[in-house]
């Protein structure tokens, strides 16, 4: 019986090599033993035969490959022979993968899910901790046990979303190192090599704690989402019980509270309280510092109707800064800016005007969502110069830690913070404006007001300049 040993227990590439080899010489699945190099199976089975000479070329439906990528990552040890019974199939059966309930086929996808879910669950449960490297950088390291072997194929979206930070993610399957530059994969770890605290805890317990909604609580929702397997490593858990326990005597007086208007005294003696707090009016030195710090902001009250803060994202080392307005509804629910529609055009604008927005940093002018209600709707509202001042502490925070060589402000709410004063878009576009320390600003429209003008020519017209503008700032910032 040919025995394929396989590199690794995620080794995609050896697998499709071994698997058109024994279907290019019609090896039945029967008769085909599949193990991880050194794991012990069979060793005394046949070597797995090369490729058939001259025996004609097949391919795959799309859907396969698909989900063979995702199936080998589940942690059965049924998946590679699953796989090469289904490609073997797949020759006499070209519909096989729309049979829904053949078992095959049913159990390829009930893998594909839950590998899918795993991957999920990784995106949403890693806590990362705060490390000092010997060279004295900052770097975050975060140990995480996911159900199913997802941790490379999820890498990726760390990256993205931490590209400025050095960073590695441990799990027992494989760790992968972010340096800003690169990403490694090396072999497993184990719990103890990852450290279990650090200092931005207690501001992720605060956080925690203040989003939690004793009225809003689903206990089963809760624990349909955040599982208990998860929680040894998620450091809000040990809060969750407390919280839960609480929750009904909490609503209760919620329930009964009577609805007041706080003094304006009382209000502004909060907002100086929590304007200093957590950091007594000192400087920022590391966006992660305002990452955290401002889902505590209270310098305004646009937090109370947000989910959360949407901070800055993008390489330490941008060149360039982009500054929008405020987080829309799906920023607000994504913690993201730039995610939603508007979003969606200022990538095709960036694509078109040659900037890559992985190496762009995307801000804000305020951080949070300030809306109002019409019916299921949360409608922006632009925010008053009030809330942009409040703000600005922030993104000047962002704007010393990065360093940028040019900032763009999209838009007239964006130019009044980036520029401390209004500023005409018409009459200032394609000018570099001087700001402090030999930066410069260019301003340009919001893509929201290309979005929503009427008349499909001057939507067209406007883009154009909206892309002519993106690209000037773009060789500015070398
Ligand atoms: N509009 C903005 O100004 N910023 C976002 O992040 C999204 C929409």
């Amino acid at each position: 019986m040919p025995v394929v040993r396989l590199a690794s227990e995620t080794d995609v590439t050896g697998w499709r090599q071994a698997a058109r080899a024994l279907r290019s010489r019609d090896v039945a699945p029967e008769e085909t033993l599949w193990t991880v190099d050194g794991s012990g199976a069979d060793l005394f089975g046949e070597a797995a035969p090369a490729p058939a000479a001259g025996a004609p070329a097949f391919t795959v439906p799309k859907t396969f490959v698909d989900l063979a990528d995702r199936v080998i990552l589940h942690r059965s040890d049924e998946r590679f022979s699953l796989l090469y019974r289904l490609l073997w199939r797949l020759s006499r059966e070209p519909n096989l993968l729309h049979i829904h309930s053949d078992p095959d086929v049913q159990k390829a996808r009930h893998f594909a899910k839950s590998v899918g879910l795993a991957a999920h669950k990784m995106k949403a449960f890693v806590r990362f901790r705060m490390v000092a490297g010997p060279d004295g950088l900052e770097s975050y390291v975060a140990w995480f046990e996911p159900a199913h072997r997802v941790a490379e194929k999820v890498a990726p979206f760390f990256v993205r979303r931490f590209a400025s930070m050095h960073f590695s993610i441990l799990t027992p399957d494989a760790c992968v190192h972010w340096d800003t530059k690169a990403l490694v994969v090396l072999p497993g770890a184990d719990a103890a090599d990852a450290p279990t605290e650090d200092r931005l805890e207690d501001y992720w317990l605060t956080y925690y704690a203040s989003i939690f909604n004793p009225a809003r609580l689903k206990v089963g929702a809760m624990r349909k989402e955040m599982p208990k397997r998860y929680w040894r490593n998620l450091p809000e858990a040990r809060l969750i019980p407390e919280l839960i326990a609480q929750a009904e005597a909490r609503t209760t007086s919620m329930v009964a509270q009577p609805h007041s208007e706080p003094s304006r005294r009382v209000v502004r003696a909060a907002q100086r309280a929590s304007r200093d707090a957590p950091y007594d009016g000192q400087a920022l030195s590391t966006l992660e510092e305002v990452r955290v710090g401002a889902q505590l902001c209270r310098r305004c009250d646009l937090y109370c109707d947000a989910t959360q803060a949407v901070p800055g994202e993008g390489p330490l080392q941008a060149r360039l800064m982009l500054v929008g307005e405020q987080p829309g509804d799906r920023e607000d629910l994504a913690g993201r800016p730039f995610v939603g529609p508007a979003g969606q055009m200022l990538d095709q604008a960036l694509a078109e005007a040659g900037a890559p927005r992985d190496q762009l940093f995307v801000t804000n002018a305020v951080k949070h969502f300030k809306h109002e209600p019409r019916g299921k709707l949360r409608l922006h509202k632009t925010p008053n110069t009030g809330e942009v001042t409040a703000c600005r502490w922030w993104l000047d925070n962002e704007r010393r830690i990065v360093r940028p060589r040019v900032i763009v402000a999209l838009g007239a709410t964006a130019a009044l913070a980036v520029f401390a004063k209004p500023i005409a878009i018409g009459e200032t576009r394609q000018r570099a404006l001087p700001l402090a320390d030999q930066v410069k600003g260019v301003v340009t429209y919001h893509p929201s007001y290309l979005l929503r003008l009427p008349d499909p020519d001057a939507q067209a017209r406007a883009y154009a300049m909206f892309v002519q503008d993106l690209k000037f700032a773009w060789s500015l910032a070398g």
